[in-house]
């Protein structure tokens, strides 16, 4: 049997390039090695996003058309919108009622996303989000997640469920395994973590000027004040970036940096160009997309999913002796 991957993101804005490096880059190539499953979890969007929900259908168009852009192919893998497959939404019930409170109470990031957002998340949907995340594993009985370290807690969780419930129902599901990519810390360019809530994201779609202006902004290495001021590569965002983007002369830039004869201007306009011809071609299939065909993917997509799911619930739903169908 075809070994099943499950990943999903969440629709919460356009994607960047902190994305490639160890998400899409990895995805593109599983799709030639699993059966796989890419979801656009827009429940999952609700879980933090509850009372600002306006922008979730054009983020979800958002995501998906960079997806397609980037290489994801909806002919060898199901791309599919979460919330077209309501059968998972049954399992999430059903798993519910099996998982301990006291499990998903000791999840790091429930304490943690409360503490940063305060008090307005701590919903019982949110209690559930990895009940949620497991169902949608489960639901294709997948046995290979991608995820970040961030994840990893919640996959343990799955684990445990699958264990609960095989244990309880006897064998019917694989326990999932994260596959752990590494991915390279991608600074935004205040400095910080890439990320759109940051506002320091280079997106895939932009266009080059706002590139270059972003690049322009990025803080280098402090002591270096002057353009022949030796530098430190191994403390700078953008010599970071420019391993990142795996730029071939980057052995070149490193030693004229440390010896003073390359000054951060001349680095960054040099990274931007790198980053610019890079998204080149995402960029230009990105426009080459017709809008009005995202949603008969998504659907195209979601009919299969559900297929699929229908099966597995099924199978829970006889299980736990529950006739309704
Ligand atoms: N929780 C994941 C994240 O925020 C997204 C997600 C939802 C997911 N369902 C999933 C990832 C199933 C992998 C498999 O990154």
């Amino acid at each position: 049997m075809e070994n099943v991957l499950v990943s999903g993101m969440r629709p919460t804005g356009k994607l960047h390039i902190g994305h490639i490096f160890g998400t899409l880059n990895n995805w593109v190539k599983y799709q030639e090695k699993y059966k796989c499953y890419f979801i656009i979890v827009d429940w999952h969007a609700l879980t933090t996003n509850y009372e600002n929900t306006k922008e979730i259908p054009q983020y979800v168009l958002e995501v998906l058309t960079d997806y397609i852009a980037f290489g994801l192919d909806y002919n060898k893998s199901v791309i599919y919108l979460q919330s077209m497959v309501e059968e998972v939404a049954v399992l999430h019930l059903l798993l519910s009622m099996i998982t301990p409170l006291s499990w998903l109470e000791r999840v790091p990031s429930f304490k943690d996303q409360i503490q940063q957002l305060g008090k307005e998340i701590a919903t019982y949907g949110f209690l559930g989000y990895p009940v949620l995340m497991t169902a949608d594993i489960l639901s294709f009985n997948a046995k290979y997640v991608p995820v970040g370290q961030d994840q990893l807690p919640h996959l343990e969780l799955a684990r445990e469920i699958v264990r609960r419930f095989n244990y309880l129902y006897g064998d019917t599901f694989v326990e999932p395994e994260p596959l752990l990519t590494e991915s390279p810390y991608i600074p935004g360019f205040d400095g910080r973590k890439m990320s759109k809530s940051y506002n320091n994201a280079i997106f895939i779609d932009e266009n080059e000027k706002e590139t270059e202006e972003k690049v322009m902004k990025y803080i280098t290495d402090p002591q270096k004040i002057y353009k022949n001021s030796p530098g430190r590569p191994q403390i700078c965002n953008v010599f970071t970036l420019h391993k990142a983007f795996n730029n071939p002369e980057k052995e070149e830039i490193e030693q004229n940096c440390t010896q003073g004869k390359l000054g951060c201007v001349e680095c960054k306009k040099r990274l931007a160009k790198l980053i610019n011809s890079t998204l080149q071609p995402i960029r230009e299939k990105r426009k080459s997309i017709d809008k009005s065909k995202l949603t008969d993917i998504l659907l195209q997509g979601s009919l299969e999913a559900k297929k699929e799911t229908r099966k597995i619930l099924t199978k829970v739903k006889q299980k736990l002796n529950i006739l309704g169908v």
